[in-house]
């Protein structure tokens, strides 16, 4: 992706939707090689893509990868992102946003679940006894781009050249231009509880119609719907958007239906407050009805720097 504000090669945010995914979270260990290692593995990340992707070039593979606040400092030496923390945990009357560890994240695309696959083995020899695993995810696109819940993910998602503009830091923090911060939350659902509810009330739920995706209006007072909650405005009345590649993941016969979430911004405060909203509700008390039918088991914050800069690590 390029952007006509950011003179420098940011990673792949922007991939398409893909039919496959993988979200690999790891921590680094305190092995004495573990920093040297996941430096020159960060280093050659792009040159790993490539031994994956050019075996078939119509799969659209892409890899980025995340860095956490913690491990942040002794892994690039380089000043820190404005706004990058650890994720902050939500406390709202009747459910909590969780915040888990997690030093890296990689979020592996492509349309065939091999090259996924082929690729975190590769990046795991190379990776080695200086990471653990936190959590693995395998995420599979579910018919028209929905989500387990049957509704159709995605689709507020900025196009063309709102998505630099929405995802990639700017001018307002030079260092870290052409990143982007992450936000992951692994969820769980209670799909027996949600088909117990008429579609007409889970679409209120989630601000537009199952069938045919439309948007719903917005309430004017109450309870407010997922979308309506995760619509943010600054003080001088500007909406910003985020850009989220949710894929379904589990297995039927263990009984798991999950979403992965995963959200890029330029303002990590946009995608907070939007947690905060469902959460904590807007008014606060009334939160985001999916909560009710949803759980969050994980929930990470991560910021991807530009690929030129992924490049420079090793030469560190
Ligand atoms: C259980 C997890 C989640 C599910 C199943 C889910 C599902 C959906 C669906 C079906 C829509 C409507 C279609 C669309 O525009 O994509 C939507 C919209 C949206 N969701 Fe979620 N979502 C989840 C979690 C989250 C979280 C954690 C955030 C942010 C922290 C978020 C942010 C948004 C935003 C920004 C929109 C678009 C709002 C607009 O219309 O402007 N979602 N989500």
């Amino acid at each position: 992706m390029s952007s006509q504000r950011v003179p420098i090669e940011p990673q792949r945010v922007d991939a398409p939707l893909t039919q496959s995914a993988t979200f690999l979270v790891v921590s680094v260990t305190s092995n004495p090689d573990a920093i040297q290692t996941v430096r020159s593995t960060l280093a050659g990340l792009d040159s790993l893509a490539k031994n994956v992707s050019i075996r078939d070039l119509g799969a659209q593979f892409a890899c980025t990868v995340g860095i956490g606040s913690d491990i942040w400092d002794s892994l690039t030496g380089l000043p820190r992102p404005a706004e990058l923390h650890s994720f902050r945990e939500v406390k709202g009357a009747k459910h909590t946003a969780v915040s888990t560890p997690g030093d890296l994240l990689f979020h592996i695309r492509s349309e065939r679940r091999d090259l996924c696959f082929e690729f975190e083995r590769q990046l795991m020899d190379l990776l080695g006894d200086a990471v653990t695993v936190v959590d693995a995810t395998v995420g599979f696109r579910y018919f028209d781009v929905r989500d387990l819940l049957g509704f159709v993910d995605g689709t507020a998602n900025p196009v063309g050249p709102a998505v630099p503009s929405s995802v990639l830091v700017a001018e307002e923090d030079a260092s870290a231009s052409g990143g982007s911060y992450i936000v992951v939350q692994k969820y769980t659902h209670d799909l027996h509880a949600w088909k117990t509810l008429p579609v007409e009330q889970q679409e209120k739920i989630i601000g537009r119609t199952k069938l045919e995706n439309v948007e719903l209006d917005d309430a004017e007072s109450g309870q407010r719907s997922h979308k309506t909650l995760n619509t943010i405005e600054d003080e001088a009345g500007n909406e910003h958007d985020i850009l989220r590649d949710n894929m379904p993941f589990g297995s039927p016969g263990s009984a798991e239906f999950g979403t992965y979430f995963i959200g890029y911004t330029r303002r990590l405060w946009v995608i907070e407050k939007m947690l905060e909203r469902m959460f904590v509700g807007d008014p606060p008390g009334l939160h985001d009805r999916l909560l009710d039918f949803s759980k969050p088991l994980t929930g990470t914050t991560f910021f991807a720097p530009s690929a030129s800069l992924l490049a420079s690590l090793e030469s560190d």
